[in-house]
């Protein structure tokens, strides 16, 4: 998590305004409900948080990452915001399972909604991370996720696998797709040499 430790320093100046509209989406698709709880998995500074919260601020979220340095950057964020309802804790999420989040939070959780933005294109074991979505999903529950695919792949394809350690050739959503019911999926209209690739959110519901 060395590289992530670093970049944490000027993540979200350097991306927010590119990602901005595909968080805002793809909130916006899972009608969160009044006092739903929502995990985000690799949450990195929490960029999401404030989307869920302008959404429904009732919503309880849970955040985790690998990445001390990024977490220490979402600490930040909640205490500039005074947060005080959301938990945040260090896990790679190729382990988190049932026991896993029971040792973190204390208690048996399952979460009716989990995001996932920018963190399926970069973890390695990224198939694994979805099946461990699904067992800390609820019944009926939602995953949403944001990421990148490069269809083309050109210097700026390169460039950002680079700077973010990701892989833009996985076809995440057809994962997704095979794995959930009421699937959806939509395109961000942002340029593809901007983010390396078509900028989508996807959804689906546990089957
Ligand atoms: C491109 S950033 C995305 C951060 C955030 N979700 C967002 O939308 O801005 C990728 C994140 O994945 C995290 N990450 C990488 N490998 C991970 C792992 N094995 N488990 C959990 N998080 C991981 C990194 O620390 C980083 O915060």
């Amino acid at each position: 998590m060395k590289w992530y430790d670093i970049f944490a320093n000027f993540y979200d100046n350097s991306l927010e305004k590119l990602y901005l509209s595909s968080r805002k989406r793809a909130i916006e698709i899972l009608e969160l409900k009044p006092h739903q709880n929502i995990l985000d998995i690799a949450c990195g500074t929490g960029a999401n948080f404030k989307h869920i919260k302008n959404a429904q601020p009732s919503v309880k979220i849970f955040g985790t990452d690998f990445s001390e340095g990024m977490l220490r950057k979402c600490k930040n964020n909640i205490d500039k915001n005074n947060w005080n309802d959301i938990f945040i804790f260090q896990e790679d999420a190729q382990l988190l399972s049932p026991n896993f989040i029971e040792k973190h939070l204390g208690t048996q959780t399952k979460f009716d909604n989990i995001i996932c933005g920018l963190g399926l294109s970069v973890i390695p074991n990224w198939e694994l991370v979805l099946n461990n979505m699904l067992d800390l999903l609820q019944e009926n529950g939602k995953i949403v996720i944001i990421d990148v695919y490069a269809e083309k792949r050109d210097f700026n394809t390169w460039l950002v696998e680079k700077i973010a350690k990701a892989d833009l050739d996985r076809k995440i959503w057809q994962t997704l797709e095979l794995k959930t019911l009421n699937f959806y999926q939509e395109y961000l209209p942002i340029k593809e040499n901007k983010v390396g690739g078509k900028l989508f959110v996807a959804m689906g519901t546990k089957k």
